[in-house]
């Protein structure tokens, strides 16, 4: 099949969580269009597949991600998958500074990209990929790039196995 990765990146976290699903769907033998959406976000992007990432900023996506999303038509995306996913802040160990910041993670950019192409009449994966960062700047916890590897891999037998039944 043919995807697209699409991301946003500041510090260069979720670009390498979308390297690393690139990768993997390219080892599976799929031909795979990576966008930076903080270089260009195009006006059209139209594929069998597209994995979407944003960092979590302000407890939601980045205007450049949401841009992309409201740029998706429904003429192909109604039937075709998107996936979203997403880089956070680790929530501290302490459950009283967990309450507190878990309004900032937990509703953020990945389930707020969803919810936006939802609305849009998109056709979205039901699971959305969320990886952890250390620090503000990162680096990923560690396993991340793993763990989006295996994610690229469990998704796309629900795509294929979508896509061969009819
Ligand atoms: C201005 C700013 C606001 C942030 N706000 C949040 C936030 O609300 N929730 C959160 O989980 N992480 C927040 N973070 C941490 C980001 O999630 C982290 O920088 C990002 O995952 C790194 O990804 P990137 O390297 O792709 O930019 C914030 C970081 C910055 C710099």
């Amino acid at each position: 099949m043919k995807g697209i990765v699409a991301f946003d990146s500041v510090f260069g976290n979720t670009m390498r969580v979308g390297e690393a699903i690139a990768e993997e769907l390219r080892d599976q033998g799929h031909e795979v269009e990576v966008i930076d959406l903080g270089k260009w976000v195009p006006l059209r992007a139209e594929a069998d597949f597209a994995f979407i990432g944003s960092p979590t900023r302000n407890g939601r996506m980045t205007s450049r991600s949401k841009r992309f999303v409201k740029r998706l038509r429904k003429s192909n995306w109604a039937a075709r998958t998107v996936v979203m996913f997403d880089t956070v802040l680790r929530l501290p160990e302490k459950e009283r500074y967990r309450e507190r910041m878990i309004r900032w993670t937990e509703n953020g950019a990945a389930p707020r990209l969803k919810a936006l192409a939802e609305k849009r009449g998109l056709k979205v994966h039901p699971e959305v990929l969320r990886l952890e960062v250390t620090g503000i700047r990162g680096p990923l916890a560690p396993g991340s790039l793993d763990r989006a590897r295996e994610f690229a891999r469990e998704t796309m037998k629900v795509i294929e196995g979508a896509s061969s039944s009819h």
